[in-house]
């Protein structure tokens, strides 16, 4: 009986404790602007001195520009995170810019770190995520401009600009350094390659296949 009553308050505090960690942790401060070049390694950075501290800590100018998306995918993400403003460190928040050309795409991608909400500010974007294994579950939608979207923290997720004219979407992250892994880089484009005869065996196809694909990374 006592014991059973421990294994579920452990149980309790083992699934308490996965919540608390699904997010930057909490500051234990007014601020801690990062000390990019300090020594001292923590996780994320040290503090600056409070007293040298300006507002320019806390601050980034030009997300009123467009990125360039004269690329392969014909999109651009303009980050505005930590390694923009230090005032962001510890404070588990970040945000980005996303221009798309006519048909660009944001390709599969998952941000190990943060639950981005996302918000289309001109032109329209199709989106979605996929589920966790096993049902992988495709979770779409076409968004208009003022059409707010969710992608949970982790799952693998894209966009496209499904329309002839630009998209600009503006979305915030729940770290101030969300972090990106687009599967295709991760996968086709490692350093050094991950082995064509496993990609092959793993996408269900040939060793020639597999090198076309990885050429293009
Ligand atoms: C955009 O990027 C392309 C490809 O890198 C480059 O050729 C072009 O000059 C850039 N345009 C601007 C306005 O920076």
């Amino acid at each position: 009986m006592a014991t059973n009553h421990l294994l579920v308050l452990a149980g309790i505090l083992v699934a308490t404790c996965f919540v608390a960690f699904a997010s930057d942790p909490s500051p234990l401060q007014d601020f801690c602007v990062a000390d990019t070049k300090g020594p001292v390694l923590v996780n994320g950075f040290a503090c600056k001195d409070s007293k040298l501290v300006t507002a320019d800590d806390f601050s980034f100018s030009g997300l009123h520009m467009p990125g360039n998306t004269s690329n392969p995918v014909g999109s651009r993400v303009t980050p505005v995170n930590v390694a923009q403003i230090p005032g962001l460190n510890t404070l588990g928040v970040s945000m980005v810019r996303i221009d798309f050309a006519p048909w660009g795409i944001n390709p599969p991608h998952t941000h190990p770190r943060a639950t981005e909400v996302l918000t289309v500010i001109e032109g329209t974007l199709e989106v979605g995520f996929v589920t966790s294994n096993p049902e992988n579950n495709l979770i779409t939608k076409v968004l208009q401009k003022g059409d707010v979207f969710v992608f949970p923290v982790n799952l693998v997720h894209f966009q496209r600009n499904n329309g002839n004219g630009n998209t600009v979407a503006i979305a915030a992250l729940s770290s101030q350094n969300p972090g990106v892994i687009t599967v295709a880089n991760a996968v086709f484009g490692s350093n050094p390659a991950i082995a064509n005869d496993l990609l092959a065996k793993s996408f269900q196809t040939d060793t020639k296949t597999i090198d076309w694909i990885q050429s293009k990374f």
